[in-house]
C-alpha cells in the first residue's frame, strides 16, 4: 500500500499540476498573520481585532454546553436545518424586533459567524466583475470573501458634504457600511447619514448591508438605531421585507471560538443565503447553536457588557494616550467612541506603513497596514491599532516600539 503511494506520488509529482484558481493570486494571508501573531514569544500584537480572553465567560459556557448536550443530543451531535435551529431563530427575532421592526423566524439565518454571512452574501449576490458601493477602507475580510468574485468597487465617501446617495447606490448589486465603529477607522456614522442611505437603498432598490460587529461596544454617549430598524417603519406592522441586510455575531460579545453569526434581512434574501449555504457547510455546528441560545436566554451578553465596555475604554483611553506621547510627531488619530481600533493616519502621504510592518515586527510589534483594507492597495499612509487585546502597560510598550520602528524607517534602515 505504501509503495503504492510512493509511486503514485511519483507519478503526480513528473507531471504538471493543474493551477490554482485564479484569484489566489490576488490575496494575502495577512489575516492568518494577525490572528498566529499570539504564539510569537514576547511579540505585542496591536494588529487583529481580538478581543481580552481574560473575559471569556468559560465557565458558564462549559455549563451551558453541557447542559445543552445532555438535554438536547439530536441538536446538538446531529445535523441541523441549513437556516439554522428553530428555537434560536425565533429567539433572535425577538431579540431584533422593536415597536417599527417586526421580525419572525423567516428573516432569520444562523451564521457560521459574520464572516460567513459576507461569503455568502458574494455567493448570492456577485457576479464576475459585479459592483459593490462601500466605505473604504473597509473589513479586509469582507474583502477577502468577495476577491473570487474580482468585484468593482465605488467608494461611499459619506462624510462629503455633497454626497449623493442614491447616485452612489444606484448599480451597484449591494452597498456594504460597517456603521458602528467601522473596521479599521472606527468611524461612527451619524444618524443622518443613516437614514440617507435608508431613504437611498429604499428609492433604488439596491441592497444595503449593516455589518455591526461592535454595536454592542459603546463606550461614550448614546447607541444609535439600526439602519434596519429606521427602514422597518416603513412597513406599516407588516414582517420586515425592505432592502437593509443586517448582519450580528457573538464574536466581539461572548467569545469568537462559538463562530455564530446571523443576517436579518427580508425572506427573500433569507432564502437566497441558505441556499448559498447549503452548497458551503450544510449547517452551523448545532453545539455551538444551542449555546447561543442558552446564552441568550441567560442574559449572558447584559451580563458581560458593563464589564466588557469598562475595560475596552480604559484601554483605548491608554493607546491614545501612549500615540499621543510616542507618536503624535509623525501620525494623527482620533479617539473613537466605540468598537475596537484607532485609526492613525501618517502627516506625510508618502510615509508607508507596507514597508514600516517588517520594522515594527522587527521590534516584536504587529500592526496592520492601510493598504490591506483597501481594494485598489493605493492607501499607504495609515494604519489599523487595536486596543482591547493588550493591558495599558503592553500598549505603551507595543507604541514606544512602534515609534522606534518610525525613527528606523524614517532614517533610512
Ligand atoms: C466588520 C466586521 N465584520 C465581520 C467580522 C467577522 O467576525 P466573525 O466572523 O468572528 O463573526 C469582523 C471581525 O473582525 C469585522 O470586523
Amino acid at each position: 500500500m505504501r509503495l503504492m503511494d510512493t509511486a503514485a506520488t511519483k507519478l503526480r509529482r513528473s507531471t504538471a499540476r493543474p493551477a490554482f484558481a485564479r484569484w489566489l493570486g490576488t490575496t494575502n494571508a495577512v489575516t492568518n498573520t494577525f490572528l498566529s501573531a499570539g504564539s510569537i514569544p514576547d511579540l505585542i500584537n496591536i494588529a487583529g481585532g481580538l478581543p481580552a480572553p481574560e473575559l471569556y465567560p468559560a465557565a458558564e459556557i462549559a455549563q451551558i454546553a453541557r447542559k445543552a448536550i445532555e438535554a438536547h443530543p439530536q441538536d446538538t451531535l446531529g445535523y441541523n436545518p441549513v437556516e439554522g435551529l428553530p428555537e434560536l431563530r425565533d429567539a433572535l427575532a425577538a431579540r431584533f424586533s422593536t415597536p417599527h421592526l417586526h421580525l419572525g423566524r423567516e428573516n432569520i439565518l444562523i451564521t457560521t459567524s459574520g464572516m460567513q454571512g459576507l461569503d455568502l452574501l458574494g455567493k448570492a449576490l456577485l457576479e464576475e466583475g459585479g459592483l459593490i458601493a462601500g466605505q473604504f477602507p473597509t473589513y479586509l475580510g469582507a474583502i477577502d470573501a468577495w476577491r473570487p468574485r474580482y468585484p468593482t468597487y465605488r467608494n461611499l465617501i459619506l462624510q462629503d458634504p455633497s454626497f449623493d446617495p442614491v447616485g452612489a447606490l444606484t448599480g451597484a448589486q449591494f452597498a456594504y457600511t460597517v456603521p458602528n465603529f467601522s473596521n479599521p477607522t472606527g468611524k461612527l456614522v451619524g444618524l443622518q447619514t443613516r437614514q440617507a442611505l435608508v431613504d437611498a437603498a429604499h428609492a433604488t432598490g439596491t441592497w444595503l448591508i449593516e455589518d455591526d460587529p461592535y454595536g454592542g461596544l459603546h463606550y461614550d454617549g448614546v447607541p444609535l438605531p439600526r439602519m434596519i430598524e429606521l427602514s422597518g417603519g416603513r412597513s406599516a406592522g407588516q414582517r420586515y421585507d425592505g432592502p437593509v441586510v443586517y448582519m450580528g455575531t457573538l464574536s466581539k460579545e461572548i467569545a469568537p471560538g462559538l463562530r455564530i453569526g446571523w443576517v436579518v434581512a427580508a425572506p427573500e434574501m433569507i432564502k437566497a443565503l441558505t441556499m448559498a449555504k447549503q452548497g458551503s457547510d450544510m449547517c452551523t455546528s448545532g453545539i455551538t447553536q444551542r449555546i447561543a441560545l442558552g446564552a441568550l436566554e441567560a442574559g449572558l451578553i447584559e451580563r458581560l457588557q458593563p464589564g466588557l465596555v469598562g475595560l475596552y475604554r480604559e484601554r483605548r483611553d491608554a493607546l491614545c494616550a501612549a500615540l499621543e506621547e510616542h507618536l503624535s510627531e509623525w501620525f494623527t488619530f482620533e479617539r473613537p467612541v466605540g468598537g475596537m481600533f484607532v485609526w492613525a493616519v501618517a502627516r506625510d502621504r508618502d510615509f508607508d506603513t507596507d514597508r514600516l510592518l517588517p520594522l515594527a515586527l522587527k521590534e516584536k510589534v504587529c500592526i496592520a497596514p492601510s493598504s490591506v483594507f483597501d481594494p485598489s492597495e493605493t492607501n499607504r499612509w495609515a494604519m489599523r491599532l487595536n486596543f482591547t487585546l493588550n493591558p495599558p502597560e503592553r500598549l505603551d510598550e507595543g507604541i514606544r516600539r512602534l515609534a522606534s520602528a518610525v525613527r528606523t524607517l524614517i532614517g533610512g534602515g
